[in-house]
C-alpha cells in the first residue's frame, strides 16, 4: 500500500526518495545507516508521530536535520478503504507541523490542516496508530511485547490487529450519544411537567369567558367604567398567559421532539446490538486460522523441540514440547519468545489475507502491509537460518518491508534497498537492487 516515500532534511536523510512495490522490500545496512529511521519517516507521514525505544518522541523539531530549520516528508499510498492513491504531504518547522492530503487521481487538496489530514488518514486505513502498530508495525525490540501484556491488554490489541478496535470506539461514541439523548429528553419532560402545573393553575377559557360576561353585566349596572377597564386588562392578560402556556405545550421542540429523540434511541439500541455481533462473528471466524497460521509457523522454525502452540479463547499461549509436555510461554526462551510473537503476528496477517481473499471484505480490511524492523534480534545463528524462508512465505500478506543489518535475509527480498553510510553529516548513499 506504500509508494513512494520522499524524505528531505529529515534526520540523516538530506534529499532521498524510496519506491516500494507489492512483494518483499528489504531494507539493509549497517547500525545507524537510516533504516529504522525510513519507517519512522512512514509512521510520521500517516500519523503525525512517531515512537522510538518504547516512547513518542516529544518534540518532533528532533526529526529535523541536524543544522537544517525544516523537514518535510511525502508519501504516496493506496488506501485499503476504496483502492484510491492519495499523497500525503508534511512539514516539521520548530515549534509547528503542516500537513496536506491530496488524491493523486484528481490531483485535489481534500485536506490541509493537521487534524484533518490525521483524521482522514484513520479513515481511509479503517485503522488508528495502536491498530497500525499492532497489526503492521513491529518496532526494533517490539517483538516480544504481545505475549507479555496482560490479559485483558493482551485480548485488546489482537482485536486491534484484526482491525475490530474500531467497533469499540463506535460503541462508545454511540453509547455518549445515547447519554446525551437521554438528558435531552429529561429536559424536556421537566419543562413539560412545569408547563402543565402552571396550566393547571391558570383558569379555563369558560371560566375567563364568564367573568368577561359578569364584567360586562356590572357595566349595565353603571359600575365605574375605569374601575372595570383595569379588571378588563387583567383578565386579557390572564388569557393572553393562557395562550403563551398552551402554544409552548404545542410546540414542536415539546410535543414533535421527544418522539423523534425516542426513536433516535431505538435506532442506536439497534444499532448497538449489530455493532456487538459483527466483532463477535469476525473474532470467531479469524480464530480458527490465526491459531492453524501460527502453530504452522511456529513448528516450522522450532519443530526439533516441540510438538504443538495451542491458542485459547483468550489468547492464551501454550507451547508443547516433543513429549508432550506444556510448556508456559513465560518459561521459554528469549529466541523462542520472539518466534511464538512473529508467529502469532504474521498469523493474524495472513488470516486476515486470506479471509478477504475468501470475499469477507464486508467486516475486516486487511491493510495488506507488514513492516519488520530486526526481526531476527534474539535468534541464534541456526534459527535464523529459517527466517529468510519464513519472510519469504509471507506472500498472503501484499506488501512486507523488512529492514535489517543480517545479510543473509538479503535473499528473501524482492527488491532490496542497501543503505551504506558515507560518514559523519553526511547521508548514506543508497542503493537498490530489483
Ligand atoms: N536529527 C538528526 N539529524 C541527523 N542525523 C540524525 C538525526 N537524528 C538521528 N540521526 C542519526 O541517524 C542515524 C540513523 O539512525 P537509525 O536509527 O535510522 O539507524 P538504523 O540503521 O536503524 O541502525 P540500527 O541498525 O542500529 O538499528 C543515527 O546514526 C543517528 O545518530
Ligand atoms: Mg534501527
Amino acid at each position: 500500500m506504500i509508494r513512494r516515500l520522499y524524505l528531505e532534511d529529515f534526520r540523516v536523510f538530506a534529499g532521498q526518495e524510496f519506491r516500494f512495490d507489492d512483494g518483499i522490500t528489504c531494507i539493509v545496512g549497517p547500525n545507524g545507516s537510516g533504516k529504522t529511521t525510513i519507517l519512522e519517516a512512514i509512521e510520521f507521514a500517516l500519523f503525525k508521530r512517531v515512537r522510538r525505544k518504547d516512547k513518542d518522541i516529544g518534540k518532533l523539531e528532533e526529526l529535523i536535520r541536524h543544522g537544517r530549520r525544516r523537514a518535510r516528508v511525502e508519501m504516496e499510498f493506496i488506501a485499503p478503504a476504496n483502492g484510491r492513491r492519495y499523497l500525503v504531504k508534511r512539514t516539521i518547522n520548530v515549534g509547528s507541523t503542516a500537513a496536506e492530503l491530496i488524491d493523486i487521481e484528481t490531483g485535489e487538496t481534500i485536506e490541509d490542516t493537521v487534524k484533518r489530514v490525521n483524521n482522514e488518514i484513520v479513515r481511509l486505513l479503517g485503522t488508528d496508530r495502536d491498530g497500525f502498530a499492532a497489526l503492521a508495525y513491529v518496532r526494533q525490540g517490539d517483538i516480544s511485547i504481545l505475549s507479555r501484556l496482560p490479559p485483558r491488554k493482551k485480548r485488546s490489541t489482537l482485536r486491534d490487529m484484526m482491525g475490530l478496535g474500531i467497533y469499540d470506539d463506535t460503541t462508545k461514541n454511540l453509547k455518549s450519544r445515547t447519554r446525551l439523548l437521554e438528558k435531552k429528553l429529561s429536559l424536556i419532560s421537566q419543562t413539560r411537567q412545569t408547563l402543565e402545573e402552571v396550566r393547571r393553575h391558570l383558569p379555563s377559557g369558560t371560566t375567563l369567558d364568564t367573568a368577561l360576561q359578569a364584567l360586562e353585566t356590572l357595566r349595565g349596572q353603571g359600575t365605574d367604567g375605569a374601575a372595570l377597564e383595569v379588571l378588563k386588562t387583567l383578565i386579557d392578560q390572564i388569557r393572553e398567559s393562557v395562550r403563551t402556556v398552551e402554544e409552548k405545550l404545542a410546540s414542536e421542540e415539546l410535543s414533535v421532539q421527544p418522539r423523534l429523540i425516542e426513536k433516535e434511541k431505538t435506532l442506536a439500541a439497534r444499532l448497538q446490538t449489530v455493532l456487538d455481533e459483527i466483532p463477535k462473528v469476525a473474532e470467531e471466524q479469524l480464530k480458527p486460522r490465526i491459531r492453524a497460521e501460527a502453530r504452522e509457523l511456529f513448528l516450522n522454525i522450532f519443530g526439533d523441540k516441540y510438538s504443538d502452540l495451542t491458542i485459547d479463547d483468550d489468547y492464551d499461549i501454550r507451547l508443547f514440547d516433543v513429549g508432550g509436555h506444556p510448556v508456559k510461554l513465560s518459561k521459554a526462551s528469549g529466541g523462542e519468545d520472539v518466534c511464538v510473537n512473529f508467529a502469532l503476528r504474521v498469523a493474524v496477517n495472513t488470516a486476515l489475507q486470506k479471509e478477504a481473499q475468501a470475499g469477507n471484505t464486508e467486516m475486516l480490511q486487511p491493510l495488506g502491509l507488514l513492516i519488520l524492523d530486526e526481526p531476527g534480534a534474539g535468534l541464534d545463528s541456526q534459527r535464523r537460518r529459517w527466517l529468510p524462508e519464513a519472510i519469504s512465505s509471507l506472500d498472503s500478506v501484499k506488501q512486507v518491508i523488512v529492514v535489517t543489518h543480517m545479510e543473509e535475509l538479503r535473499d528473501a527480498g524482492n527488491v532490496v534497498i542497501t543503505l551504506q553510510p558515507q560518514g559523519y553529516d553526511r547521508p548514506p548513499r543508497v542503493i537498490v537492487q530489483e
